[in-house]
């Protein structure tokens, strides 16, 4: 017995000088192999323990225990100080500079021009203090019309092409009405009154709709930006400022706006908001120079000019001679639309907008065919 002792306590002694010579990973993993592995010194100690007689054999094997600890923990603790070496090594060497661009140039993506012009405007109005909400694609008849002020038999229905949703394909749930595709953001307007409960109310919603359409300027699918504004005290003068500031911001600060009277069953009164035209600049004709590089605008009509010296001009073709873009809807929120939000509308007052993303980033880009945003053509795309 004292002899396999001896032998467990000088396997451990070794063990330590030769640990705490170990230099390298690979050295220590060696060490550990020698003295634990299956085939190593410790094993073949304890193969000794055989011959010994079994009162005897506990001892031994406490001690072959606390061997085997030590040296594993010898181990451990030399793994650890490669570790750290390694790193004050690295921290002491010359520095990485994380700043420098790769060596290969991969292609960079970039935002598609609808997401462009979408972030462009929220954030327009987010420096006017308005917050992002956001609403479902699939909406209940509810929200999208009913509360809107659009009952079931009123003929504003027909302005709006509407997919309906069989309510058996969403499965089961309790609903109120109809399902459908929303055909505008302005469903958002209920949901956010609803969700903040108390003016103010300062939002705007970008977002998918959708309607029965498709021809060369409509598409079955598109994109709109909602704004809401309610509070004590808010009027038309408020609207129309908010809306000078922003035609301003995202058309450029010569731009100039109009409002015409129009008709929203959600609005009263409503409007429809003109921009002076951000192609010719509301003159509603174009240097003869420009249009024949692009024959799409040029009319026959001609606006000007005599010949002589100077080519004549041409009609704008984006704003059709009239100075004038078609931009925006809005209005000061029906009263019955407020209530149906949960707002008093003896208290408070609100105005509304929704504008079409893919024609204020066809004016904006100067984009002249709408399926170019859905083809996903990268000539195209890659311009933006
Ligand atoms: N929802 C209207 C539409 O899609 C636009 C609009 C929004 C008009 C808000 C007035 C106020 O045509």
């Amino acid at each position: 017995m004292a002899d396999l002792i001896g032998q467990l306590q000088s396997l451990a002694a070794t063990a330590r000088g030769a640990v705490a010579g170990a230099a390298d990973e690979r050295a220590i993993e060696e060490l550990r192999v020698r003295f634990l592995g299956k085939k190593g010194e410790l094993s073949a100690v304890l193969r000794g323990m055989g011959a010994l007689p079994a009162g005897e054999r506990p001892r031994v094997g406490e001690v072959a225990n606390r061997v085997r600890d030590e040296v594993e923990a010898l181990l451990g603790a030399a793994r650890a100080r490669l570790e750290e070496r390694k790193l004050e090594a690295e921290l002491a060497g010359p520095p990485i500079d994380v700043t420098l661009p790769g060596r290969r140039l991969v292609p960079r993506g970039h935002r598609h021009p609808l997401t462009r012009a979408a972030d462009e405007i929220t954030a327009i109005f987010s420096r006017l203090g308005y917050e992002v909400a956001s609403g479902p694609e699939i909406e209940l008849d509810w929200y999208n019309f009913e509360a809107l002020n659009i009952p079931a038999d009123h003929p504003a229905r027909d302005m709006q092409d509407t997919f309906y949703v069989e309510e058996g394909t969403l499965g089961p749930g309790p609903r109120r009405g109809g399902v459908l595709l929303r055909t505008h953001t302005s469903p958002v307007q209920i949901r956010t009154m609803k969700r903040l409960g108390k003016p103010p109310v300062r939002v705007v919603c970008p977002g998918r709709v959708y309607r029965s359409d498709y021809d060369q300027t409509h598409s079955p699918m598109f994109h709109q930006v909602e704004g809401l504004c309610v509070d004590e005290g808010i009027t038309f003068a408020d609207l129309k400022g908010t809306l000078a500031a922003f035609a301003r911001a995202f058309f450029g600060p010569a731009t100039r706006t109009r409002f015409r009277p129009s008709y929203f069953p959600f609005t009263e009164p409503s409007a429809e908001v003109d921009v002076s035209c951000s192609i010719c600049g509301g003159k509603g004709t174009l240097p003869r120079v420009r249009a024949q590089g692009r024959p799409d605008e040029a009319g026959p009509e001609r606006a000007g000019g005599s010949g002589g010296l100077h080519p004549p001009d041409v009609r704008c073709g984006t704003c059709k001679g009239t100075g004038w873009l078609e931009v925006l809807g809005a209005g000061m929120v029906h009263p019955r639309v407020l209530e149906n939000g949960g707002i008093d509308p003896a208290r408070c007052t609100g105005f509304a907008f929704g504008m079409g993303v893919e024609r204020m980033a066809m004016l904006k880009y100067g984009i002249d065919d709408l399926r170019l945003f859905f083809e996903n053509d990268l000539r195209f795309l890659e311009q933006f």
